[in-house]
């Protein structure tokens, strides 16, 4: 399925960052896209900008009977993008396991690992045959790195699931994203000099040097709905921080 012309793909988290990158390059090879995301006047001007041929639904994924009624209003579908989370920064979960509060460890699972998982449970019913479900982790599943036992659980548990999912719901393929340190607003939050200096010292580090931007990443997507070889993977699109 190398031609994703016509392909009705929603993209849970396409609101903004990777998500949205991932929207514009799937309208750019002619797929219809619905964007999905809890903050309705953000998804709009996201819209706004993707232009009159992609659609938004509003809508909270993590909620059952909201994600219901969002799929049902998309109507059928063929192929689920999630990048949906929330930011580890927001809930201080880049602490040991010592000194961080449990329920944000618990909202921290419920914001990632919950939320796509409810998302893809909730797309089910409506997704085609041959259709397809993307998750995104991240790099912490498989890099020991200091404070990370909570984000690493998250992303590592979205890879196990989408393995054993990937047998559950064939033909449809199931696989998962797993970016690397990726320019998003997510980094917003900290002042231009520590942000700089923070990417500098990843640049340093990764084979690559360069941090990929949210177009990088979204080339994995690409890749991910297009080869129709591909279920049960992890595609790590990370500069090659894994092997740093
Ligand atoms: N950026 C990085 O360096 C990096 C590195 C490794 C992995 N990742 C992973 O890549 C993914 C995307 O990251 P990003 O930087 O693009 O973050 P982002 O801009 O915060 O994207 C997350 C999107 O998910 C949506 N969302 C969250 N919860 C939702 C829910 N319950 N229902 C519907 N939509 C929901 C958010 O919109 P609303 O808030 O409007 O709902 C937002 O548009 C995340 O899973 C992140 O953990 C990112």
């Amino acid at each position: 399925m190398s031609d994703l012309r016509g392909r009705r793909v929603v993209i849970v988290g396409g609101g903004s960052g990777i998500g949205e990158a991932v929207a514009l390059a799937l309208r750019d090879v002619g797929a219809v896209v619905t964007i999905v995301g809890r903050d309705a006047a953000r998804l709009e001007t996201t819209r706004q900008r993707l232009g009159a041929k992609v659609r938004a639904e509003a809508g909270d994924v993590s909620d059952e009977a909201s994600a219901a009624r969002l799929f049902t209003a998309i109507g059928p579908f063929d192929d689920l993008v999630t990048t949906a989370a929330t930011s580890s920064s927001l809930l201080g979960v880049s602490a040991s396991m010592a000194d961080m509060p449990m329920a944000n460890a618990e909202r921290f699972m419920a914001g990632k690992f919950w939320t796509q998982y409810r998302a893809a449970r909730a797309a089910l019913p409506h997704l085609s045959a041959r259709g397809t479900i993307t998750f995104t982790s991240g790099v912490a599943s498989r890099k020991i790195m200091p404070r990370h036992t909570v984000i690493a659980a998250n992303n590592a548990a979205l890879e196990a699931m989408a393995k054993q999912l990937a047998r559950e719901v064939a033909p449809r393929r199931v696989n998962v994203v797993s970016p690397g340190l990726t320019s998003t607003a997510t980094y917003d939050h900290l002042p231009p000099e520590r942000r700089e200096a923070f990417f500098a010292e990843v640049r340093r580090q990764l084979p690559t040097g360069e941090v990929a931007s949210a177009a990088d990443v979204a080339e994995a997507y690409l890749f991910v709905l297009r080869a129709s070889a591909l279920t049960g993977a992890v595609v790590d699109i990370d500069g090659g921080f894994l092997v740093s």
